[in-house]
């Protein structure tokens, strides 16, 4: 209400500024610029260039570009993104040859500033991202030289004024995400016939027809009309959108059918998009022209040879399509499934009916699949095991039958497959090829025969649904090898004894409806038990124990090695020469460090890479050092170099490196001393209590010292070591993070081999590690996230003292796949009132966490995201609705 009071007033003023501006005498393009600058709110003093008393032509001014005629003129200004408030003032349309305004993702906030249509020349005028209020006036139809005009992601209210249509020379129109109401006129965009993008999406309150004489726009390549209010059919007219590249229409109201011959007109269709209508009937079979029946591709021909028939050339540019949550029923559109371009099908909770065909096999650039829930038929086609591309397919709840062809799951990057809910029989082939296959649902049909043990190969498998089929012979004792999140094999025939971990912490329902499995905990216990449930548990943690202790042998011959090694190579140069770099004044010697580092100094159990011990230093201040073996990998020159690198960081949450020193074996770091210890001590403590607040303010802080690391220090580093133990805390409770970029100082070889043989299955480790050493942005974000978990649960993330007890990876993954166990996994000892908070840091922590690498967030999203969340107030339950993608396999 309020602004529209203001809106008159201001209107009226800001035109007799206009007028008034004009009729003075002409000043100087400087002068104009000036004015200008002068209703501008400039807080971090961007425009500091704009002043007449610098030294640079005005021509060099922040944002400014002038012809190169002589003089010069201004014909573009771009002042986007320099957080400027304020107002925009008419003056700039002094400027005789101005063109280009570009003043979006700023702080304007204010109605459309109409006096701008007095720049005569501006052909371009970009306010995207603004606070921009009220409503287009009429007399926007001044600015007659507009081509490109973006007034998106405002508060733009009321109707799309009919007089926009008389901007015959505009090319793009962006009015998305705004408050535009009520009816669009249908003839509005009908005369635009130089138009190339019409985007109106996202103006929730804009409930009308779709407007009939958009389908005049001969030109119009980009056509986005996304969720509006949109309703009644898809127009007739729309045949005419010959140049149409790209059509979203979905998330509207629209009813009907799809006009017969839209698919023979939209050549150059790239991105088909009506899904989340009530859009039904059969859809047109001629989608890009490729007429049924003109495929003709037998079994047994090679599908990769041979002409391709003529008519699918017809559809080359296709990539998306996308009719997903409609009625649409009858045959599903053949033609579509060999398309040379096509990268996404989506058509999932539809009627549709009919077969895949085996031509699927011709689709090069297929990624994903989605046609669940409709009324498809046939057998699973064996031209799917050709596709390279694809990452995942999803067709249950259809009718598939017959056998699921030995080849399903060749594709290399194949990481989804969901073919519960079908009619399927036959075994489940042996899975070999999908090595990043991630989850797997059958769930459902009616399988025989055994669960094939290569599936245990399968190194990120991590959900498994075989339920409900008819599969008999035991359960791959390799299987508790895999992290799994979620195993279902409930009713089926399955016999013989469970392997242990599978049935500790996951929920006994997904064991039930097998009368012939035995173990403890199960009705039947295994006949070679003497006293079933204790003794089996016993023997199995005494087993585990041993592989540990082995393990444990082993790693330490690996470091003894090193270790000898090491000695012997130093032998040779008895008395260490030792070098020491301070980045910081402090006095010490290096015989002060090396005679300070005792037992009695050492902290903490050792991490992966040393010990860490604190000196007090002469001067009374104390450091931490930490001792790393020096590998010798590279020249103490280089090894200077880089360690400077890491001692040049400056960032509130990261520890400061004050020096180093070094001889042939070792390499001590100096670092600042934090008092507090580390966040790993901390949680680990039986006593562990501190409030939500101060486990957000060290999550943010964490986040933002990654983020920093990631994105904003050059060189870019990654920390490759986050966990709770590297997080120091200082007095406040501010964490900083330590260990960073050890790889850096010790060598990617030397790096690798010791976080292999230390902690190969730390749960801070993400799934990708087991068959990808490169380092990546994702690794890190994946190991926040597990330190996430560890806030949000007020667990360790790894419990040393029982051998399988469960990480906190799998404990909260299994948790939340049982009904409110959500709810479980949040630390009782913080107060209730916190506990939306936690939950929304828990789906976090999940994306984090997430088992595809391309699914977790940056960190830069992760800090955005975490301080939104101290911020927010009432959270909707729609927001609740992340957990749904834990719940079922993804
Ligand atoms: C950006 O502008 C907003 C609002 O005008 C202000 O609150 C904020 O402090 C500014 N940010 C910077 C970095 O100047
Ligand atoms: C520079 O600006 C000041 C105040 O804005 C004005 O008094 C002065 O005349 C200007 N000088 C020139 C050379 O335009
Ligand atoms: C700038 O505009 C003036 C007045 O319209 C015109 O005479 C002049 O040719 C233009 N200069 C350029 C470089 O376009
Ligand atoms: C307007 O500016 C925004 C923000 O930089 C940009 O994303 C958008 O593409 C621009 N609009 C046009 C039509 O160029
Ligand atoms: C479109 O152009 C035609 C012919 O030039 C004219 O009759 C009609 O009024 C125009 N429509 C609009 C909405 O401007
Ligand atoms: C669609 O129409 C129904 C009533 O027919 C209405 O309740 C709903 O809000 C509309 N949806 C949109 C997105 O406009
Ligand atoms: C389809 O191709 C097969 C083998 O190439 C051929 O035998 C058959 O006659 C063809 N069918 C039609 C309808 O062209
Ligand atoms: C299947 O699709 C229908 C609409 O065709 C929808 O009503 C139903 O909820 C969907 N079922 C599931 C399980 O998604
Ligand atoms: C499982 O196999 C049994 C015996 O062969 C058969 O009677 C039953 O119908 C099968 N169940 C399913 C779901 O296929």
């Amino acid at each position: 209400m309020a602004k529209s009071c203001k809106h008159p007033l201001l209107l009226s003023l800001t035109f007799f500024t206009f007028f008034f501006v004009h009729t003075s005498s002409s000043p100087s393009e400087l002068e104009i610029l000036l004015t200008f600058k002068s209703s501008i709110e400039d807080s971090k003093n961007s425009l500091s260039t704009w002043s007449n008393t610098s030294q640079t032509h005005y021509c060099k001014w922040t944002g400014i570009t002038c012809s190169p005629t002589s003089p010069p003129s201004v014909t573009s200004i771009n002042l986007q993104s320099l957080n400027l408030s304020g107002e925009i003032s008419s003056s700039v349309c002094k400027l005789a040859n101005l063109s280009y305004l570009n003043l979006a993702d700023n702080f304007f906030n204010q109605p459309i500033p109409l006096q701008l249509s007095g720049c005569s020349s501006l052909e371009s005028l970009n306010l995207s991202n603004n606070l921009i209020w009220g409503t287009i006036p009429d007399q926007i139809s001044q600015l007659g030289s507009i081509k490109v005009l973006d007034l998106s992601r405002n508060h733009v209210e009321g109707k799309i004024p009919e007089s926009i249509g008389l901007l015959r020379k505009l090319k793009v129109v962006i009015l998305s995400n705004n408050l535009l109401l009520g009816n669009v006129p249908s003839s509005v965009f009908g005369n635009l016939s130089e138009l190339v993008v019409l985007d109106l999406s996202q103006n929730p309150y804009l409930v009308s027809e779709i407007p009939s004489d958009v389908g005049k726009l001969e030109r119009l390549e980009q056509l986005l009309l996304q969720s509006c209010g949109f309703h009644g059919q898809i127009p007739e007219s729309f045949l005419g959108l010959q140049s149409l590249t790209i059509l979203d229409l979905s998330q509207n109201n629209l009813t009907g059918k799809v006009p017969k011959t839209l698919g023979s007109s939209l050549k150059n269709l790239v991105s088909f998009d009506v899904s989340e209508n009530k859009l039904l009937g059969s859809f047109p079979d001629d989608i890009c022209s490729s007429k049924k029946g003109v495929i003709n591709l037998s079994l047994h021909t090679n599908l990769f040879s041979g002409p391709i028939p003529s008519s699918i050339n017809e559809c080359l540019n296709l990539e998306r399509f996308q009719v997903q949550n409609n009625l649409f029923s009858g045959d599903f559109p053949n033609g579509l499934w060999s398309l040379p371009k096509i990268k996404l099908i989506r058509a999932e909770n539809n009627l549709f009916s009919g077969p895949i065909p085996e031509s699927i096999a011709m689709a090069a650039q297929l990624e994903q699949v989605q046609i669940d829930n409709n009324s498809l038929t046939g057998v699973i086609p064996q031209g799917l095991g050709h596709v390279k591309s694809l990452y995942r397919f999803s067709a249950s709840l259809n009718g598939f039958y017959g056998e699921i062809p030995p080849n399903f799951c060749d594709s290399p990057v194949m990481s989804i497959i969901n073919l519960s809910h079908n009619s399927l029989s036959g075994e489940i082939p042996a899975l070999k090829k999908c090595r990043k296959l991630v989850s797997l649902s059958l769930a459902n049909n009616s399988l025989t025969g055994k669960i094939p043990p290569s599936l245990a190969d399968l190194p990120v498998l991590t959900y498994l649904d075989l339920s409900d089929n008819n599969l008999t012979g035991p359960i791959p004792q390799g299987l508790q090898n895999l992290k799994l999140a979620l195993f279902n094999v409930s009713f089926n025939r399955l016999s013989g004894k469970v392997p242990y971990s599978l049935i500790s912490g996951l929920p006994a329902s997904f064991l039930q409806g097998n009368p012939d499995l035995c173990g403890p905990g199960l009705p039947n216990s295994c006949s070679d038990e003497e006293e079933p449930g204790h003794h089996d548990a016993g023997l199995t943690t005494l087993t585990c124990a041993l592989i540990s202790l082995a393990f444990a042998v082993g790693t330490m011959i690996v470091v003894a090695g090193f270790i000898l090694y090491q000695r012997s190579h130093k032998r040779r140069s008895q008395v260490g020469v030792w070098r020491s770099v301070f980045f910081y004044p402090l006095r010490v010697t290096e015989h002060d460090l090396v005679m300070g580092m005792d037992d009695k100094s050492a902290v903490g159990s050792g991490g992966v890479f040393g010990r860490v011990y604190v000196l007090s230093l002469p001067s009374g201040e104390r450091v931490a050092v930490k001792k790393l073996v020096n590998f010798e990998t590279q020249s103490s020159k280089a090894l200077k170099v880089e360690i400077k690198t890491l001692a040049k960081i400056r960032h509130k949450n990261i520890v400061k490196v004050l020096g180093f020193c070094h001889s042939e074996d070792s390499i001590f770091l100096i670092y600042e001393f934090q008092p507090n210890g580390s966040l790993g001590d901390l949680i680990s403590r039986e006593d562990f209590r501190l409030e939500w607040s101060v486990r957000m303010k060290i999550a943010i802080g964490v986040a933002q010292g990654l983020a920093y690391l990631h994105k904003d220090y050059v060189p870019h580093l990654l920390h490759r070591n986050v966990k709770s133990r590297n997080i120091l805390l200082d007095e406040d409770f501010e964490p900083k993070l330590t260990d960073f970029a050890l790889d850096r100082i010790v060598g990617e070889a030397a790096f690798q081999s010791t976080i292999t043989s230390e902690s190969p299955f730390s749960c801070y480790n993400p799934p990708e590690y087991g068959y990808s050493k490169k380092p990546t942005e994702q690794m890190d974000v994946y190991r926040f996230g597990v330190v996430l978990l560890e806030l949000v649960t007020g667990r360790p993330a790894e419990q040393s003292e029982s051998v399988d007890s469960l990480d906190i990876v799998k404990w909260v993954r299994r948790k939340v796949n049982i009904t409110n166990g959500v709810f479980q996994v949040l630390d009782p000892n913080v107060s209730s009132s916190s506990q939306q908070e936690m939950l929304e840091a828990l789906d976090l922590a999940l994306r984090c966490t997430s088992v595809m690498p391309e699914k977790r967030p940056s960190m830069f999203e992760v800090v955005k995201l975490l301080q939104s969340l101290g911020s927010k107030t009432n959270v909707s339950s729609v927001e609740f609705s992340a957990f749904q993608d834990h719940l079922v396999p993804v």
